[in-house]
């Protein structure tokens, strides 16, 4: 396999206007909606990374006719039960999502499927959806750990259930709520705090009826989807990468277009402004059922803070790279109530810690948390373990860093954002790419 790695410097304050890609959970969900509905999709803003790719391979491999056109990308639904037996397992590679949301929406087929994917996929938990979806009534074995590769019998006649989710995860619920779609009778799914909704916004989208009481959502079994025109906004996850940047240079002044600001992911701007970062939202519209905005932020001083564990699930995945804003605050961050990092594409307190460490910042880690004391950092190497969003937190760390910043296995940064090398450039940094072979 191919190895990658980054020497990256700052050079610049990021300055102007940039695009990030389109938002990875959004873009998942379109290929598999768009997939099992009636008639024809045009998803525009597709995020082209591995990860979504990884879903649209799994959809052709069961016979979906999936095309790109000119930067649409077209999706002819097969209908609820269209969808054919994969010769193969499915290998779904380093991406989550697919295999907990394949999970559910393949639990009610007639035919038998296996999911696979890489080291750190087939290491992640997946017992969080197979005991839900046993007690559906679906054949799904993993290994003596409940690890991947998942083992989906087909033919199962699945049940609706009520289901009090154990921790707050997304994957979780879009998981059962796609099985619900294939039961009979009602899915219930409560959730033990706020989790993204994608999910449910796009069902609704697409014809299907499902509620929301609070933090319980309900969806009736049965329910066929309509194909039509779906747009995704860019990822605010990407663009944390940006509101870093802009944050922690005292010159910046960035504006990230046309980025996703639903309400269940903006955790991130939440914290950063809490810290003192100066971030506005400008231009706030609709796309596609989806809140957009145009990102405007400027550099300025920042001050460590403790941070409300309310917002940990809101800011899942942006925490690596507010570590490194932490790093450059005045002062101590606080994080707690953040165990789940630790079952990331890496650990990710475990991974962060090492590498702000080997730059000189002062850490101490918890078992669900960390605290970052801000101060200068020194330029240094870093191992990212093979984690997109950690290698991409250290480039970022390279704005302030007096010394370049070297980051060992950085290729996983295509499965979510591909071209960050060139967008890199926008916020002051400069990447040189070294390839080799692993072994
Ligand atoms: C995702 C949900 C989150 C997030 C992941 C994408 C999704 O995972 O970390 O990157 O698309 O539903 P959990 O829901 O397991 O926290």
């Amino acid at each position: 396999m191919s190895r990658v790695d980054w020497d990256v410097r700052g050079v610049a304050s990021p300055a102007g206007v940039v695009r990030v890609p389109g938002d990875k959970s959004i873009s998942h969900r379109a290929v598999m909606l768009a997939a099992i509905a009636e008639g024809r999709s045009d998803i525009s803003g597709f995020l082209e990374g591995e990860d979504c790719l990884a879903t649209m391979r799994a959809f052709q491999a069961m016979g979906v006719s999936i095309a790109r056109r000119g930067d649409q990308l077209v999706v002819d639904g097969v209908g609820r039960d269209g969808l054919q037996p994969p010769a193969e397992p499915l290998d779904l590679g380093n991406s989550g999502t697919s295999m907990r949301l394949l999970a559910g929406l393949l639990a009610g087929q007639a035919f038998d499927v296996t999911l696979t994917g890489d080291d750190s996929l087939r290491r992640r938990p997946m017992k969080r959806v197979i005991d839900p979806l046993r007690l559906m009534g679906a054949a799904i074995a993993g290994d003596d750990q409940g690890r991947a590769p998942l083992r989906i019998g087909g033919g199962a006649r699945l049940a609706g259930i009520h289901y009090d989710m154990p921790v707050a995860s997304a994957q979780v619920a879009s998981c059962l709520l796609l099985a619900g779609l294939y039961a009979s009778g009602e899915t219930v799914v409560t959730e033990p705090g706020v989790c993204r909704d994608h999910t449910e916004r796009m069902l609704q989208a697409l014809g299907a009826a499902v509620t929301r009481t609070g933090n319980v959502v309900r969806l009736a079994g049965g329910q066929s989807l309509q194909g039509g025109a779906i747009e995704v906004p860019a990822d605010i996850s990407s663009a944390a990468f940006a509101l870093v940047a802009g944050a922690i240079s005292p010159d910046a002044d960035l504006v990230i277009e046309a980025v996703g600001i639903n309400p269940t992911r903006t955790g991130v701007m939440q914290i950063l402004r809490s810290m003192g970062a100066a971030i506005e939202c400008r231009n706030e519209r609709m796309c596609g059922g989806e809140p957009v905005a145009d990102l405007h932020v400027r550099g300025g001083a920042l001050s460590g803070i403790d941070i409300d564990p309310e917002l940990v699930p809101l800011a899942i995945d942006e925490f690596p790279v507010l570590f490194v804003a932490a790093a450059c605050a005045a002062g101590t961050t606080r994080l707690r109530g953040a165990a789940e990092l630790r079952v990331k594409e890496s650990d990710r307190l475990a991974v962060m810690a090492a590498g702000l460490r080997a730059m000189g910042v002062a850490v101490t880690e918890f078992e669900d948390g960390i605290d970052i004391t801000g101060g200068p950092l020194t330029g240094a190497r870093v191992d990212s373990h093979g984690d997109h969003r950690v290698a991409m937190a250290f480039a970022i760390a390279a704005l302030r860093a007096d010394g370049p910043v070297v980051i060992d296995d950085c290729a996983n940064v295509a499965t979510s954002f591909p071209g960050f090398e060139t967008v890199a450039g926008q916020l002051g940094l400069e990447v040189a790419v070294r390839t080799g072979t692993s072994a």
